[in-house]
């Protein structure tokens, strides 16, 4: 048995930063920010806004447009690496808030590929026989971010997206989920603090250890090459060609990646969702809201074949290929 989407649904917070915001904030400018990333603005969480709260917004819409309430739910899974705390886990606050009493729940941490991970781990689940499973991708990686840093915090984002898994009949649901990492690449982009390996303390947060580093020359080259391998390499293992694509729904890192990619499959941009000009890089977030919107925009339509990809700190790498 396949599992199929059966509902999706997303939540941005209010405040909108633009690049002339940041313009003021740091030494850079719009249009550097524009020609070398595609990004115009982003979403920031109020403050005192969490994690859940975005994720619990998202999932309700998700559940809404499946037709089903929070007490069908057999298990949440939620891809987030700023979750509300260490514990307990964001998916169990998620839980709590939506009334899915008879759900498990846990979180799921790959990063920006936290969502293709936890959406594989669903589609698992839904395998062996749990009929509704709830997949959500919630971040607010402006609490993580250096505001005082250009080169990184001109490209993060606050967003949750969230999906609803039941299962398919006929040809439809998830073709196949294809999940890859290689820990030799670690350094590539990491919160160095704030873990057991260097715990909170006054000199951790004056180091800014807490914040994302990121080596952005090396991960744009691994990310074009990785998203280039993985779309040949899902295609190929359902015997199908570019050609059999309705559309692509990559991670929303950077449009010049992502235009790199699709040079090099010769995928027309037309078939390709991009929304990272308004919400920047949501990590987890970013393809489930990429999707969501793509779904309410009438983008997927019955027997659409869309393929999800994504990649990010780890370094992780996945994509899965879905009949709508
Ligand atoms: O989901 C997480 C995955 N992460 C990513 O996908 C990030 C992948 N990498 C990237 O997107 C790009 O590497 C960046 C957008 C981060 C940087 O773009 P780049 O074209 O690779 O720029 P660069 O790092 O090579 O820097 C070029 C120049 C440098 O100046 P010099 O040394 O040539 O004088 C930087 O100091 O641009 C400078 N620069 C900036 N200038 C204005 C770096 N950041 C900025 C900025 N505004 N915000």
């Amino acid at each position: 048995m396949r599992a199929r989407i059966v509902g999706t649904g997303s939540y941005v917070p209010e405040r909108v930063l633009t690049n002339a915001d940041l313009e003021r904030m740091v030494a850079t400018s719009d249009t550097w920010i524009v020609e070398r990333t595609g990004i115009r603005e982003r979403r920031i969480a109020a403050p005192g806004e969490a994690c859940s709260d975005l994720g619990t917004k998202a999932a309700e819409r998700a559940l809404e447009a499946a037709g089903l309430t929070a007490a069908d739910l057999d298990l949440i899974l939620v891809a987030t690496c700023t979750g509300d705390s260490p514990l307990p886990s964001t998916a169990c606050l998620i839980q709590h808030r939506l009334g899915a009493v008879r759900a498990a729940a846990c979180d799921i941490s790959a990063a920006c590929c936290g969502f293709v991970y936890a959406l594989a781990v669903g589609e698992a689940y839904v395998k062996t026989g749990l009929r509704h499973i709830l997949v959500v991708g919630a971040e607010v990686m402006s609490v993580i971010t250096d505001w005082t840093d250009r080169s990184t915090c001109i490209l993060f984002g606050d967003g949750a997206g969230a999906v609803v898994l039941g299962p398919a009949d006929g040809d439809r649901g998830i073709l196949s989920s294809h999940l890859h990492s290689d820990g030799n690449l670690w350094d590539l982009i990491c919160v160095p603090g704030g873990g057991s390996r260097i715990p909170p303390s006054d000199k951790m947060l004056a180091d800014g250890l807490q914040y994302i580093k990121m080596k952005g020359n090396e991960t744009f080259k691994v990310a074009v090459k990785t998203l280039e391998e993985s779309a040949r390499e899902t295609l190929s293992a359902n015997h199908l060609s570019m050609d059999d694509l309705d559309l692509y729904v990559p991670h929303q890192a950077n449009a010049r990646i992502i235009k790199a990619v699709a040079d090099r499959l010769e995928l027309p941009m037309e078939k390709v969702v991009l929304n990272m000009d308004r919400y920047g890089n949501t990590s987890a977030a970013s393809i489930p809201l990429a999707l969501d919107e793509a779904v309410r925009a009438a983008r997927v339509k019955d027997g659409s074949l869309v393929m999800i990809a994504a990649f990010g700190s780890g370094l992780t790498w996945a994509s899965a290929l879905i009949r709508w």
